[in-house]
């Protein structure tokens, strides 16, 4: 059961199917364009949308709004290195900015950065400075049906490959994302991240950590890895970061606050050329662009998140919306992560090609059929048209994320989802495809606006 009780409750906006399907004319069927009072359930992210604790929000009242050396900064400080032991911390509004700072010190043009898989934002951000991102997934990975416990692992012999490769001369750094969450929401084993870390140290290569979901991360290796059983959450995730030489990290993930990020680093000298460029970017260096309450309150979350009973409850409900969603007859990328269920859209709609975004589609018709908001993962976000719509480049899995905020829905709005899910899926071969009818250059899953194909015959 939650181990909470609910003190404030919000009310979520009921809406007709009449009205959903004129909402979604209205925004051209891009879903981040809905406004969120026409959304009954939504699970377009678990980023920034969790529940503050009583404790979080008290914390808040404590803020200490001075420009300069607040005591918010200093709690929040003192809260990161104790968790993470890096010499230098920084505060950033949140984890794109994190990004941003870092590899705009970090990196030089033409530099390349290696990953288990780049999330989009940080994919962005190493191509905004006009460097490459790779993704070295481990094999296990493209077996969607697999339930190997630790499928966001970097591929170890890719890796050894990239780094003693022809192209080795321009890897500038190393990012593990824990979890993997471009992968399928997938944990990183700590077995791999250990064996990443020498590597990186043998080859003098930087080794960060996105740590957007850190505590899930260490759940999940308290639960699956050999070694781990006994060990708290805490314990694996001080351990983890010890491995690395610094992370960027999401706080709106497992800080569970509204916003809020920090960069943490051992070496000085990046430090220093982070401080400057966040100074001039994004706030002094001892608020990031944070009011003093937003420190307070992210100190408080990261003590909060990786608590052995909220992780198990979180864990349970997971557990619970996976099986509510197989027992609708959809299959999802296995095993079931903490953050996100990945639908397999491709495989319940195969009469619609990838150029048709069968994962588009079937999140509409989650949105039409019950008022729930989810993200696409597949060719919308992955793939490439040319200018006549023909496909070039389409995703390797058409995927839906249902992301699962904290702490904010309980058990039966996601048997909601499970009964929506199991009307869908009994007729999916009237789920039509779309059509790309405007988009921008990078990150067009954000601003596409599309039209419905109509079903063949
Ligand atoms: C793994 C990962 N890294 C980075 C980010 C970017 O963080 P933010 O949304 O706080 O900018 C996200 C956001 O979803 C993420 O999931």
């Amino acid at each position: 059961m939650e181990p909470y009780r609910i003190k404030v409750v919000e009310p979520i906006p009921v809406t007709t199917r009449e009205q959903r399907e004129e909402a979604l004319k209205r925004v051209n069927y891009n879903l981040f364009d809905l406004r969120a009072e026409e959304v009954t359930i939504d699970l377009l992210t678990d980023s920034g949308t969790g529940a503050l604790s009583a404790a979080q929000l008290a914390a808040g009242m404590a803020g200490d709004e001075s420009y300069s050396g607040s005591r918010s900064f200093y709690r929040f400080h003192e809260t990161v290195t104790e968790l993470t032991g890096y010499a230098h911390v920084l505060p950033t509004h949140q984890g794109r900015a994190a990004e941003r700072v870092l590899f705009s010190s970090l990196l030089k043009p033409g530099s390349i950065v290696l990953a288990n898989t780049h999330f989009d934002t940080t994919r962005a951000n190493v191509e905004l400075n006009n460097c490459e991102a790779r993704d070295l997934p481990c094999p296990e990975a493209k077996n969607l049906d697999s339930v190997e416990p630790f499928k966001g692992n970097i591929d170890l012999n890719e890796l050894h490959r990239q780094l003693t490769g022809p192209d080795a001369d321009r890897i500038s750094v190393v990012v593990m994302t824990i979890t993997n969450n471009g992968g399928g929401g997938q944990p990183v084993s700590m077995g791999n991240l250990k064996q990443t870390a020498a590597l990186c140290r043998q080859y003098g290569v930087p080794l960060f950590l996105d740590a957007a979901r850190f505590a899930e991360n260490a759940w999940l290796v308290t639960r699956h890895e050999e070694g781990y059983r006994d060990r708290t959450p805490r314990q694996v995730a001080e351990e983890a970061f010890r491995l690395a030489d610094g992370c960027m990290m999401s706080a709106k993930k497992d800080g569970i606050v509204h916003i809020g990020g920090f960069i943490g680093m051992n070496d000085p000298e990046l430090a220093q050329r982070c401080e400057l460029l966040l100074i001039a970017t994004e706030g002094f260096a001892t608020y990031g662009g944070l009011a003093g309450r937003d420190l307070d309150m992210m100190a408080q979350g990261l003590s909060e998140v990786t608590e052995p009973a909220y992780l198990a409850e979180r864990a349970d409900i997971a557990a619970h919306l996976a099986h509510r969603v197989r027992s609708a007859g959809v299959d999802i990328v296995e095993p079931p992560g903490l953050h996100a269920l990945y639908l397999n859209a491709g495989r319940l709609l195969p009469h619609l090609p990838p150029h048709h975004y069968p994962g588009h589609a079937l999140a509409c018709r989650m949105y039409l059929e019950g008022g729930i908001r989810s993200a696409e993962l597949g060719s919308l976000y992955l793939g490439e048209e040319d200018e006549d719509g023909n496909p070039i480049k389409s995703a390797p899995y058409e995927l839906v994320r249902l992301a699962l905020p904290r702490r904010v829905y309980t058990r039966s709005h996601y048997d909601h989802i499970g009964e929506t899910l199991a009307k869908i899926a009994k007729q999916a071969d009237t789920v039509h495809g779309f059509r790309i009818t405007d988009q921008s250059p990078i990150l067009r899953h954000f601003r596409a606006t599309l039209e419905p194909v109509p079903a063949a015959g």
